[in-house]
């Protein structure tokens, strides 16, 4: 069942049969080197990512991320949804295309639709992103969803600083 549907694309909820998918999507060097490393070195690693991160986060907030397909030919590429971070007040937006559908505008649309879905389906008033500081794609894309940049969290680690957008 989609949850979303745009002009090209369709986002659906994600289950443990997108197992292989999300395994491939989760060790892409730019999930990596942005996002960072979720342990996910198996496909039965990926179900457990599936079950306890997206499908968890359906029944608990009634939102998540989801699976991203063409809607011609239905090839998955990417997710895109919104989370519930224990480490942030409000939820935030997160998006991941695998790097061969990038530069297509794939991703805003996605993330323009999740946007929608979140005001007006959802009635959620505030949505915030974060991203890696040097994360340009992705600060290109908060700028044209209409998020500005609202602070830096503090640095934990040794990677590239965070910055929350609003
Ligand atoms: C972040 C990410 C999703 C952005 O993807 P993207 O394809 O650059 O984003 P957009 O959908 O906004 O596409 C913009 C590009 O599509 C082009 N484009 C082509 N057709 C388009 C259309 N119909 N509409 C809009 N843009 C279009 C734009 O000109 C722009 O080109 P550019 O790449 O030369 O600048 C992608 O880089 C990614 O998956 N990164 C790894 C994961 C990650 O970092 N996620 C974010 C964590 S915070």
């Amino acid at each position: 069942v989609n949850v979303i549907e745009t002009e090209r694309l369709a986002l659906r909820q994600l289950t443990a049969d997108d197992a292989e998918f999300i395994f491939g999507l989760v060790n892409e060097p730019s999930w990596l080197e942005y996002i960072g490393d979720r342990g996910v070195h198996t496909i039965d690693d990926a179900r457990g990512y599936i079950l306890n991160g997206p499908v968890t986060s359906y029944a608990q907030n009634g939102f998540g991320l989801y699976l991203t397909v063409l809607k011609d030919g239905g090839a998955p590429i990417g997710i895109c949804g919104l989370l519930k971070r224990d480490t942030l007040e409000d939820p935030d937006i997160g998006f991941a295309l695998l790097p061969r559908y990038w530069s297509q505008g794939y991703a805003i649309e996605a993330a323009t639709a999740v946007m929608s879905h979140a005001r007006t389906a959802l009635g959620l008033k505030r949505i915030v992103a974060i991203t890696a500081a040097n994360n340009t794609r992705s600060i290109a894309l908060l700028g044209k969803l209409g998020l500005r940049f609202e602070r830096s969290l503090p640095v934990t680690d040794e990677k590239a600083p965070v910055s929350v957008y609003a």
